[in-house]
């Protein structure tokens, strides 16, 4: 089964999700739709709920920051959301910490830029070894 990715932003976040949205056609946009302004954790907790329910499933989260959507989401059990603004952070937060919500800051980065962590969020396992049983921790 194909695994499900879900992405959401609030309005600072609207613009960057448009464009990858059209660039990975298989996200699965849970909002918002416009440049309306709208309150981050709604979104976030709509994400996490999904992820949540879908087994092996991941998330991609945007505000102006990053950091409220990083809070919102790490509240909730089962979810490990890091912030990665480098294609660098977005590969050691799925080899490390064995990220399933990738959070970018919308206002502080370059589309491309983030295509890149997306790409390699995706991409790359969890290296399990040393990085378990602080994971475990959590
Ligand atoms: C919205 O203006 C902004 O506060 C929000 O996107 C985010 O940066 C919060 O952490």
């Amino acid at each position: 089964m194909e695994k499900k990715i879900y992405i959401a932003s609030d309005h600072a976040g609207y613009e960057m999700k448009s464009k990858l949205c059209d660039y990975f056609q298989t996200l699965i946009d849970l909002g918002t739709n416009s440049n309306e302004r709208v309150d981050y954790p709604d979104f976030a907790y709509k994400l996490t709920s999904e992820v949540l329910q879908n087994n092996g499933s991941f998330g991609i989260l945007i505000c102006g920051t990053g950091v409220g959507m990083s809070i919102a989401a790490n509240r909730e059990k089962g979810i490990r959301a890091g912030l990665a603004n480098s294609a660098e952070i977005a590969r050691l937060i799925r080899q490390h910490n064995d990220a399933n919500v990738l959070v970018l800051p919308g206002r502080f980065m370059k589309d491309e830029e983030a295509k890149k962590c997306i790409q390699i969020f995706l991409e790359t396992e969890f290296e399990n070894g040393r990085h378990k049983h602080r994971v475990d921790k959590l």
